[in-house]
């Protein structure tokens, strides 16, 4: 499709400006989206350097409001919505379960699993009318297996797998889709956090990796843009892992 139009939460850091910048060089048309006012407007400066239109609108994922709105602006500028990105997501407050808490629980849920499930509501209400959409919401290896002391990140992660099938299910006979990846640890600044901003920490947990390294943003960019695109026309309900193998270890 010719300069489709892309939104993204989660927009303005990480795997989401990697995508952002990646959809903007194949000359999509990018709404981008997150929590502040400045960042956004320098991402949005970024992207029309590079020759994209593009716009921000200030998005909590948790409020049901910002989505609708968030939306809806995208469709009274551009006309459409063709691809969206849920990305927002956080590691929460990584420990194990009997240190856990209602509150922790909800500090990684209300973002990860209600964030996406707003998010695939406000963006199939538009793509099932128009009759066309591709949606690649972000999961995580940990959305298939688990990890000792990331139990509330994990069961989060396995929830968006789960909303991506009964979405895509939902959207199917409509020509929607509804994918998700799956990355293994990515360079950004959730795995410093999640590695609790130790580089020797760090180190050992990439070395137990098959691959002996994080994957870049702009790795996980450029599967996301294959996933959303027609390229991968009859691809539906999948979780497409980019984690160097460490998932079928
Ligand atoms: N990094 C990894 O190793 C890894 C591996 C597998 C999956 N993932 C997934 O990939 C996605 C992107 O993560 P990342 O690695 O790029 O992390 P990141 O650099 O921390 O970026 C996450 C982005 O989400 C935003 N965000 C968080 N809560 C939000 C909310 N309630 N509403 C709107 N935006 C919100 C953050 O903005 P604020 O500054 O406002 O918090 C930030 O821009 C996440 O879903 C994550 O779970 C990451």
């Amino acid at each position: 499709m010719n300069s489709p139009v892309v939104l993204i939460t989660g927009a303005l850091a990480g795997i989401g400006r990697a995508t952002a910048l990646a959809f903007a060089k194949e000359g999509a048309r990018v709404v981008v989206s997150g929590r502040h006012d400045d960042a956004g407007a320098k991402l949005v400066a970024e992207l029309r350097s590079l020759g994209a239109e593009a716009e921000f609108v200030k998005t909590d994922v948790r409020i049901e409001d910002d989505v609708r709105n968030l939306v809806d602006k995208t469709v009274a500028r551009f006309g459409r919505l063709d691809v969206a990105v849920n990305n927002a997501g956080t590691e929460g407050q990584p420990g194990v379960v009997t240190d856990t808490s209602a509150e922790k629980y909800a500090g990684t849920f209300d973002t990860n699993v209600l964030g996406t499930l707003l998010s695939l509501k406000h963006e199939m209400r538009v793509m099932l009318a128009q009759g066309s959409g591709s949606i690649v919401n972000l999961s995580s290896v940990l959305g298939r297996v688990g990890m000792p002391g990331a139990a509330v990140y994990v069961a989060s992660k396995h929830a968006v797998e789960g909303l991506t099938k009964c979405a895509a299910l939902e959207g199917a006979a409509a020509g929607v889709r509804v994918n998700a990846v799956s990355p293994g640890p990515v360079e950004t600044g959730m795995l410093d956090r999640f590695t609790g901003g130790s580089e020797a920490a760090k180190a050992g947990f990439l070395a137990a990796m098959p691959a002996k390294r994080a994957s870049t943003p702009e790795e996980i960019a450029q599967a996301i843009l294959f996933v959303a695109s027609d390229k991968s026309s009859l691809i539906n309900g999948q979780s497409l892992a980019i984690d160097g193998g460490y998932s079928v270890q």
